[in-house]
């Protein structure tokens, strides 16, 4: 793989300042937000009234804490513009995501909201590897999803060519990489694997394409999918975060050079990690649920919002601002299988680990009884489809999951091309336990 570190001369000079610098402006920019939020939200001001806090009470970033949460069911709550701290007409795009129940999440964006989203994907494919002059092929869904649009103007913003193809099409996406020659993918991880797929079925090396890095996100993923898309293309994949309601992409970013989690854009964003139960700041280090709180956002601000990510805050690397460490689960796609906590992303990496089956898989939840079970669908890889390699697979995995996750699971191995495909965020888990 080629050496991407960016030039240090290419870098926003605050991603590099000192952390006094970084902290003061964060201070600064808090009591903007904040003030922001309860003088232009109804539902800020009687939140904070009712708790009893003023913006005025802000004199440190530690202050925050006296603040109330705000939750995904309060956008639902105040559907669709309830929110916004602007006049409509101020207000230059919206986004939404779908969500599985009820109202869709609304957010929308000022002109300086949008320049500011843009300056960051730009300055997170930058953190990736990317340079000005490059070309960018986006294969995240354009539309309401974030994902699209959001990776489209950074990779303008940049400098670089893009190519905005969306999801979708998988051979015609292979054939574009073949004739265009970009250099970054930016796609979920598990749409990844499709591409991966089409370009063995085309009879192409994937290690000879024009690739050199991945900017993949949206979605959990593991450091052994890492592993397995690197190796299979020769590229570098980096972890992008980010969520609709704070900004969406490009929240935070990994650095190529250390791939050691996604760097928080701290100049935007203030991070707190929290006790998913008594809602406590805990430390730096401590696992919990990671909560933003955006500092510059002028259209939808969001003060303390729970993003339900499990994740923790760990100390500047290869930039001064801190890093997460790289999300394996939210609290929403947690099984709890006899007593005992399984993420999907952990089963992922078993999969992975195992031979003689392709890196696609499902899991299903059902009811036998009254004990809740778990069946993981994978399928054979080409070379292996006959009955005793199936077999044997499927052995294997099953013992791995119960010795290292702890649960026991059935698994089936099906034929290639049998587990759904990924478009996008892939369906990690389908749920029939209520069903007869
Ligand atoms: O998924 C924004 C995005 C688009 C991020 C493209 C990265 C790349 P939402 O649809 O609002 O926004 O979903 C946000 O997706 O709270 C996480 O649970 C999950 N997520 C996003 N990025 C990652 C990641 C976009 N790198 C929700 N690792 C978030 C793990 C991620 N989970």
């Amino acid at each position: 793989m080629k050496d991407l570190t960016p030039d240090r001369a290419t870098l926003d000079p605050i991603e590099i300042a000192s952390i006094d610098e970084i902290r003061a402006l964060q201070l600064d920019r808090l009591k903007w937000s904040v003030r922001h939020a309860y003088d232009n939200v109804p539902m800020y001001k009687q939140r904070f009234d009712a708790a009893g806090v003023h913006p005025d009470d802000l004199q440190q970033l530690s202050d925050l804490a006296k603040f109330p949460f705000t939750y995904k069911t309060d956008l639902r709550d105040n559907y669709p513009f309830g929110l916004f701290a602007v006049p409509r007409e101020q207000i230059r795009r919206i986004h939404a995501s779908s969500g599985t129940t009820g109202k869709p999440t609304v957010v929308g964006y000022t002109e300086n909201d949008l320049n500011n989203w843009a300056n960051l994907v730009a300055r997170s494919m930058r953190a990736s590897g990317t340079r000005s002059g490059d070309i960018v092929h986006v294969a995240y869904g354009y539309g309401l999803f974030t994902g699209g649009l959001g990776a489209h103007y950074g990779a303008e913003r940049l400098g670089a060519t893009v190519v905005p193809i969306s999801g979708g099409m998988t051979e015609r996406q292979v054939t574009l990489i073949q004739d265009f020659k970009p250099t970054t993918i930016m796609v979920t991880p598990s749409y990844m694997l499709n591409i991966l797929e089409q370009f063995h079925k085309a009879g192409l090396d994937p290690r000879d394409s024009s690739l050199e890095v991945g900017i993949f996100g949206a979605e959990p993923w593991t450091d052994s999918m890492r592993r397995e898309v690197e190796d299979a293309f020769d590229m570098h994949a980096v972890d992008i975060y980010g969520l609709s309601e704070i900004m969406g992409p490009g929240v935070a970013n990994e650095c190529v050079e250390t791939k050691d989690g996604p760097v928080i854009w701290e100049d935007h964003f203030l991070p707190e990690i929290i006790h998913p139960e008594t809602g406590e700041v805990l430390p730096d280090g401590e696992i919990g649920e990671l909560v933003f709180t955006t500092l510059t956002k002028e259209g939808l601000p969001m003060i303390r919002y729970r993003t339900r990510d499990l994740t923790r805050l760990l100390p500047g690397t290869a930039r001064s601002m801190r890093r997460m460490e790289k999300i394996t689960g939210r609290s929403d796609d947690m099984i709890i299988l006899r007593g005992v906590n399984v993420f999907p992303t952990q089963i992922e990496e078993q999969v992975l680990a195992t031979g003689g089956i392709s890196p696609h898989f499902q899991i299903e939840l059902y009811k036998s009884g009254r004990m809740d079970g778990m069946r993981v669908y994978v399928e054979a890889s080409e070379d292996s489809t006959d009955e005793a390699s199936k077999t044997a697979a499927a052995r294997m995995l099953t013992k791995r999951i119960k010795d290292v996750v702890g649960v026991s699971t059935e698994i089936i191995v099906g034929a290639p091309g049998e587990v759904e495909r990924s478009q996008g965020k892939a369906q990690r888990v389908v749920d029939n336990r209520g069903k007869g």
